[in-house]
């Protein structure tokens, strides 16, 4: 089976039909996906969104994807995200991992982060061209590569970077592999992405980032995911679908980076919580940083 979302969700038969009544955004979400689309009519513009929600559902009948959660901007809402705008005009490389339909990425662009420098990646190939359809972008020149990050011709574990990579950097739009980049990447950004997994599968794919860090100091991994106040499974149902959520504490986290993927001491964790509702249930959600020192 292939390693994505599909071991911690039950199959869901039949799909859950969509529904627009979750359609619920605020001031600040439409007003970027006016300016991202061209399309200022606020009805033209739900229309337009629900068309392409309804043809990735049949990509990936995905909770995030109903929920109209693919449509938010994540990472700009980080502590770090002033940080990681700076990072990208020193030049770094920005990795949105997991990243949908890409909204985080044509966010950071709108804010100033060199689109040429940023790579997406998800394992549903078709979210590519369902994003530029969303945002109505043309092809370039963010780069989106398709691959499951549990896939070691894609994505294999290495240690964390403690020099420059000897050779030369390759070329960021003939990237076939994110194999490519182990210890050159200043920004990774996964949103959405860990609480999928189980706890082995969490700490594989922190290694796995942890060993595509670039070794600089102000290199950062960061991103948002479901927390709980002690390290478990949380069973949820949220918009009809039932999961389940390996979650990692604060706690747990912090030292799972700071002493497990990187040597203690060699990172700062910092973190952040906030609730949200999704279908009526309440999610605790964290918000991290790990920061090279
Ligand atoms: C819940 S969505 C979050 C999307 C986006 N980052 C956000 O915050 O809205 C999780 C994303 O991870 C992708 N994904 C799941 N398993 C994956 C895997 N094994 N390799 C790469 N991407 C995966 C899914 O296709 C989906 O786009």
């Amino acid at each position: 089976m292939p390693r994505d979302i599909r071991p911690l969700v039950k199959p869901i038969i039949p799909l859950f039909p969509l529904d627009d009544s979750l359609y619920r955004l605020d001031a600040e979400e439409i007003a970027f996906l006016r300016r991202q689309t061209g399309i200022q009519d606020e009805v033209a513009l739900k229309t337009h969104i629900i068309e392409v929600q309804e043809e990735a559902y049949k990509v990936a009948p995905y909770a995030c994807i109903r929920g109209f959660d693919f449509l938010r901007q994540n990472m700009s809402k980080l502590h770090i995200y002033d940080h990681i705008l700076k990072r990208g005009s020193a030049g770094a490389i920005l990795l949105d991992v997991g990243s949908c339909l890409g909204a985080d990425a044509r966010k950071a662009v709108e804010d100033g982060f060199p689109a040429h420098n940023i790579v997406t990646s998800d394992i549903k190939e078709a979210f590519s061209e369902l994003g530029h359809k969303l945002f109505k972008s043309s092809s370039e020149p963010i780069l989106f590569i398709p691959g499951d990050i549990f896939d070691p011709a894609f994505l294999s574990i290495s240690r964390p970077a403690s020099s420059v990579p000897g050779c030369a950097m390759p070329d960021i739009q003939t990237l076939r592999s994110l194999n490519d980049l182990h210890g050159r990447v200043g920004v990774i950004h996964a949103s959405k992405l860990f609480h999928l997994f189980d706890e082995e599968k969490q700490l594989e794919l922190a290694r796995a980032l942890g060993g595509l860090l670039s070794c600089e100091s102000g290199s950062t991994i960061c991103g948002t995911h479901a927390v709980a106040l002690e390290k478990g499974i949380v069973r949820r149902t949220v918009l009809g679908i039932e999961i389940s959520y390996f979650c990692h504490s604060k706690e747990t986290w912090t030292s799972l980076w700071d002493g497990v993927v990187f040597e203690n001491g060699h990172v700062n964790v910092e973190t952040t919580t906030s609730t949200v509702d999704v279908g009526g249930i309440a999610f605790c959600l964290l918000h991290w940083s790990v920061t090279r020192l």
